[in-house]
């Protein structure tokens, strides 16, 4: 037997988005890349290609790999850097009807504290995500995301810049991942979302050197989705905040694990470079889902334990 129609809005925070399924950051450009491909105001949102200060140039080539079930990437964070994107790339996106989240990146916490700022003053986005997995050139160059204290300071730092909603982007490379997932909502984080790419290597044999220039890069796509469910699960249990879960998702289901789990919306990534449908696609598999299973919300999926 077939249900009423569900609902599939989802609060996170302030944002209140039409369905729970998001694009990830660096998978879909500046959002218009894909316009020609996906319906992007179908969606509940997107998450921009990070922005830093200055522009990037990134890596060197090579720096995709492919692995089985997964992509290795050392693109390096490149972008245009925020005055160009603020001046070319924010006007078309005040046109689309969804939820627009900037991602950012900084080598120091100033750095993410100014770019919050201009990018509140510049308006036009709804959300920022932060992204801690880069490394604190300042102190030596580990990450952010991998020292609660400086996860806790970058979120600070940003949230005394703007007051847009601020979603946290949390790195896997870490031993226990709720001890940063805690200390950024102390620090007053709206939102998680996780995870970022996992830390790895391939070797190119016959050449006897490694595969990327880069030597390392991250993992990212259906390879890593059992080491994010497993991420989300754990955070979700350990903070009060909404999790956004991310991490390998490829279909209807596997979406639908991580809202079982208890993530409040998901975001889609490298099989959007595969199917560029692929996040549409879900949408219609979730409702046809909770149709099937008589759930009327996102949220009464969740499995409470
Ligand atoms: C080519 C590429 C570029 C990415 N660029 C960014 C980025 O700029 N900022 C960021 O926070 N994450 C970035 N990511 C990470 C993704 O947003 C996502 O967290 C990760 O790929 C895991 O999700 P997936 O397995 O669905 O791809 C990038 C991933 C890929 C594959």
């Amino acid at each position: 037997m077939s249900h009423p129609r569900p609902d599939l809005s989802v609060a996170i925070g302030p944002l209140r988005l039409r369905n729970p399924i998001l694009l990830a950051s660096g998978t879909c450009g500046y959002g218009r890349e894909l316009a020609d491909l996906v319906d992007i105001g179908a969606l509940g949102g997107i998450v921009l290609k990070g922005i830093s200060l200055k522009p990037r140039p990134g890596n060197p080539p090579p720096r995709i790999v492919e692995t089985p079930s997964g992509l290795l990437n050392a693109i390096g964070l490149e972008n245009v850097g925020i005055d160009t994107f603020i001046e070319r790339k924010l006007p078309s996106l005040r046109e689309i009807d969804t939820c627009i989240v900037s991602n950012i990146l900084g080598e120091s916490v100033e750095e993410y504290g100014e770019l919050a700022r201009i990018l509140d003053m510049a308006g036009g986005v709804h959300a920022i995500e932060v992204n801690i997995s880069c490394p604190n050139v300042k102190a030596g160059g580990f990450a952010f995301g991998t020292d609660p204290a400086a996860a806790a300071e970058v979120t600070l730092a940003v949230k005394e810049s703007t007051c847009l909603p601020v979603i946290v982007k949390l790195s896997p490379n870490v031993t226990d991942i709720t001890a940063i997932a805690r200390a950024v909502e102390k620090a007053g984080a709206d939102a998680l979302s996780l995870v970022n790419t996992l830390f790895g290597m391939a070797i190119d044999i016959r050449r006897r050197r490694p595969a990327l220039a880069n030597v390392f890069g991250g993992l990212s796509g259906p390879a890593i989705r059992p080491v994010a469910l497993r991420m989300v699960w754990q955070t979700v249990r350990a903070v009060g905040i909404p999790v956004i879960g991310i991490g390998g998702i490829r279909t209807a289901g596997d979406a639908i694990e991580f809202l079982m789990a208890g993530a409040r919306a998901v975001q889609i990534g490298t099989i959007s470079l595969v199917n560029p449908r692929a996040s549409t696609e879900i949408i219609s598999g979730i409702e046809s889902f909770m149709r099937e299973e008589g759930f009327s919300r996102i949220t009464d999926m969740r499995i409470d334990r």
